[in-house]
């Protein structure tokens, strides 16, 4: 490699245009998915006080936002659902008239087009807000597993082109497969959240899909903080069991775990800019602190170019519409 004075990198920083030619990292609205919660009732648009810009939705409001997503340009949704009454075993979440599942329905009506992902994952949905069934103060595995391939089922049949389970319970993407090919349902797909770190960025979530645990905490299922080679073999295992798709999540605070994941299996990755990530980068804009618009383009490139293909951001119509402005 030439050095000073033959090789001068600014000589191609000169102007937008030089600049533009030799990005290596794009980041479009076509590489994003846009997270949409859902809820009960009609004409219904209730702010999440921790994430500015994102609110909780019933049906024909649900159907307005991904409307306008669609025409931006962002081709997914990926829906979260606020079931009417939660109970032990967190049976709403495969009801076949559940609010995910109608919500499914309408989306598919309305805008066939648009790729429709459901979360699936019991926290939403169970009075104690784990993600997966509890026995005697514990987070039991097996058990947990028909419960949520059968809401993986239900989503399926509501019309859902990518299910993607959120939950962390060792064999869940086998048994989601399993169940997906025995009804019929080969062409699904599983996006999964393979390495999914217990991670203090998801408080502002557990408001918005009200899913706080009511007791103890998640660490006995989602990933430890420190643990890369870990990431890795989650998402390895995955695959092996039939992930299409494999997430990251948080995805700022593991950039690293992107680029090793993407690097070691060649899958398409899916980072998740997760809601503390978005809330304090809008927390500091409110204070003045830093430019929220350009931040928030500068994070969501920065996990692109760590090597995901997609990026899961509330953000995401933000960034559409400031393009189309451009
Ligand atoms: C539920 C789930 C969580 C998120 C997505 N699915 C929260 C959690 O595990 O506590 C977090 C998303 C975000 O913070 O934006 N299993």
């Amino acid at each position: 490699m030439a050095g000073f004075p033959e090789y001068r990198p600014r000589r191609l920083r000169r102007t937008v245009a030089l600049r533009r030619m030799v990005r290596e990292t794009s980041l479009t609205p076509e590489d994003l998915i846009l997270p949409l919660f859902v809820r009960d009732g009609a004409g219904i648009r209730r702010p999440v006080a921790s994430m500015p810009g994102v609110e909780q939705l019933s049906v024909d409001q649900l159907l307005e936002d991904a409307r306008d997503a669609a025409s931006l340009g962002i081709p997914a949704v990926l829906l979260f659902g606020l079931p009417p009454l939660k109970d032990e075993r967190g049976s709403h979440g495969e009801a076949e008239d559940g609010v995910v599942q109608r919500a499914v329905r309408e989306l598919k009506r309305e805008l066939p087009e648009l790729v429709v992902i459901t979360d699936v994952c019991l926290c939403e949905y169970t009075t104690h807000g784990h993600c997966g069934l509890v026995e005697d103060g514990e987070v039991r595995n097996d058990p947990t597993l028909e419960m949520l391939a059968r809401q993986a089922l239900s989503h399926a049949r509501a019309g859902a082109d990518i299910v993607a389970p959120s939950d962390m319970m060792d064999g869940r993407v086998a048994a989601i497969r399993q169940t997906l090919d025995d009804e019929g349902f080969s062409e699904v797909a599983i996006l999964s959240y393979a390495a999914k770190y217990a991670s203090a960025f998801y408080g502002p979530f557990r408001e918005a899909a009200d899913s706080a645990p009511q007791f103890g905490d998640r660490q006995s299922y989602q990933m430890d903080p420190g643990n890369g080679d870990e990431g890795l073999r989650e998402a390895l295992m995955d695959i092996d069991e039939g992930a299409d798709i494999v997430m990251v999540k948080p995805a700022l605070a593991y950039l690293d775990v992107i680029w090793r994941v993407k690097e070691a299996t060649g899958y398409p990755v899916c980072g998740y800019h997760v809601s503390g990530e978005y809330a304090a980068i809008l927390a500091a804009a409110e204070r003045g602190w830093l430019d929220g618009d350009r931040a928030m383009r500068e994070a969501l490139l920065s996990i692109r170019r760590a090597g995901a293909d997609l990026v899961v951001t509330y953000w995401a119509r933000n960034f559409a519409r400031s393009l189309a402005g451009n």
